[in-house]
């Protein structure tokens, strides 16, 4: 099997599993507990039908939409994600320059593997960071003041993490960082020699965004002692508030489900909101972010940019979200397996697929303007 013969989310996705070890592609696959928010993320864009419009010359089609003041060329982003140069050697310089090559935005993880001065300086493409709240407030100060130097564009809070999720497949292979697998995951690895020799003749695997704060490198630190030790659970809304003042400029929280905490993001000055159960992997038994988006809009979207992510494998599904009024819609995995299949030229494919469906799409819908996707052109069953 190969990158040209992937023409959708399951191929990257059986690619993906042919060409990395069972733990690594169990980590991006998973999700938590019985992993049925995971499954029901893809499955609740079935609960409605598109309705099309016919005969309305479609010729040309303009997918643009502005986001938190980012004008995107595509109305779906790259999320953040954790670890990319563990699934590609490329990690996020792949996902960046492929973010850039599409006119659109990509996100860095507070546990990405390349810098994010590093990162701002390739690409002019808007580019977001995944922040996480430290109990070490000086250390938050300092983070922020990181990010602004290097120019971010949007500043991403993560808030569906307070602890950890309940990963079984992790739990299983002994996944972790620094590895400490089980017996039954080093023997996977084993399985995947291409995977060793790329890991172990590249550059080494750091995660700059904290190394440079506290000793993630040598394994000193492993990344479930920097969620339990590092982070503060008890982050409230008086916290989130001075960060907004703080970074002076576009905010939002990743995370949000419920209309009472949309509208306290909209009080405390947050120019947007992700509504998102993090791919599933933090609170099994948590509603679709597709599920929730109407209400969502409904008590904010005059006040806030509202964005969603989770399950999004197709262009319709990105239709019928944008059609409930979500402003951009981020992608996770639908990136991460073809970047781990086949690095930059994997996830161009990928944004490429996307693009090309959310397009024939709008044209088969009778749309030559995302504005003209609205409610209309939805029923629920
Ligand atoms: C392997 C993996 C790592 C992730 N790492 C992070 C992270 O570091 N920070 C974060 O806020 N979200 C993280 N996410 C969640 C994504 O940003 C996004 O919310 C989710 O993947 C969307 O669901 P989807 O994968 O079904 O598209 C991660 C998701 C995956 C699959």
């Amino acid at each position: 099997m190969r990158l040209s013969n992937c023409h959708n989310f399951h191929d990257f996705r059986e690619l993906a599993r042919r060409r990395l070890p069972g733990p690594i592609f169990n980590y991006i696959d998973g999700a938590a507990d019985d992993e049925v928010t995971h499954r029901r993320n893809t499955t609740s864009f079935e609960r409605c039908d598109l309705v099309p419009n016919v005969l309305r010359g479609v010729e040309s089609v303009d997918m643009s939409v502005t986001v938190m003041g980012q004008k995107l060329a595509t109305p779906f982003y790259c999320s953040p994600t954790a670890l990319q140069r563990l699934f590609h050697h490329d990690g996020e310089r792949a996902v960046a320059a492929a973010a850039s090559k599409f006119g659109t935005m990509f996100g860095v993880s507070s546990l990405g593997t390349v810098a994010v001065e590093e990162l701002r300086k390739a690409y002019d493409t808007p580019q977001v960071y995944q922040f996480y709240f430290h109990k070490d407030r000086s250390l938050n100060r300092a983070m922020l003041q990181r990010a602004k130097t290097a120019g971010v564009n949007v500043m991403m809070l993560t808030v569906d993490s307070i602890t950890g999720g309940n990963r079984e497949r992790d739990l299983r292979t002994g996944f972790s960082i620094p590895f400490r697998l089980t017996l039954g995951g080093m023997l996977e690895f084993a399985r995947r020699p291409a995977w060793g020799v790329n890991y172990m003749t590249h550059e080494r695997f750091r995660m700059p965004q904290l190394d440079e704060h506290m000793d993630m490198s040598g394994g000193a630190m492993s990344i479930g002692r920097y969620f339990t030790e590092m982070l503060d659970p008890a982050m409230n809304w008086e916290d989130v508030a001075e960060m907004v003042r703080l970074w002076d400029g576009q905010f939002c929280l990743k995370g949000v489900m419920s209309v009472e905490d949309a509208m306290r993001a909209a009080e405390i000055g947050c120019t947007g909101i992700v509504l998102s159960n993090h791919g599933g992997r933090q609170l099994d038994g948590s509603r679709a972010a597709f599920d929730q988006l109407a209400e969502i809009v409904d008590s904010v979207g005059d006040r806030i940019d509202v964005i969603m992510d989770g399950g999004v494998q197709r262009g319709t599904h990105v239709l019928k979200a944008l059609s409930l009024g979500a402003k951009a819609v981020g992608i996770g995995r639908y990136y991460l397996y073809p970047l781990a299949a086949a690095g930059q030229a994997g996830v161009e494919r990928a944004l490429g697929l996307l693009r090309a469906e959310v397009e024939r799409g709008m044209k088969l819908m009778g749309c030559t303007s995302v504005r003209q996707l609205t409610r209309d052109n939805l029923r629920f069953r």
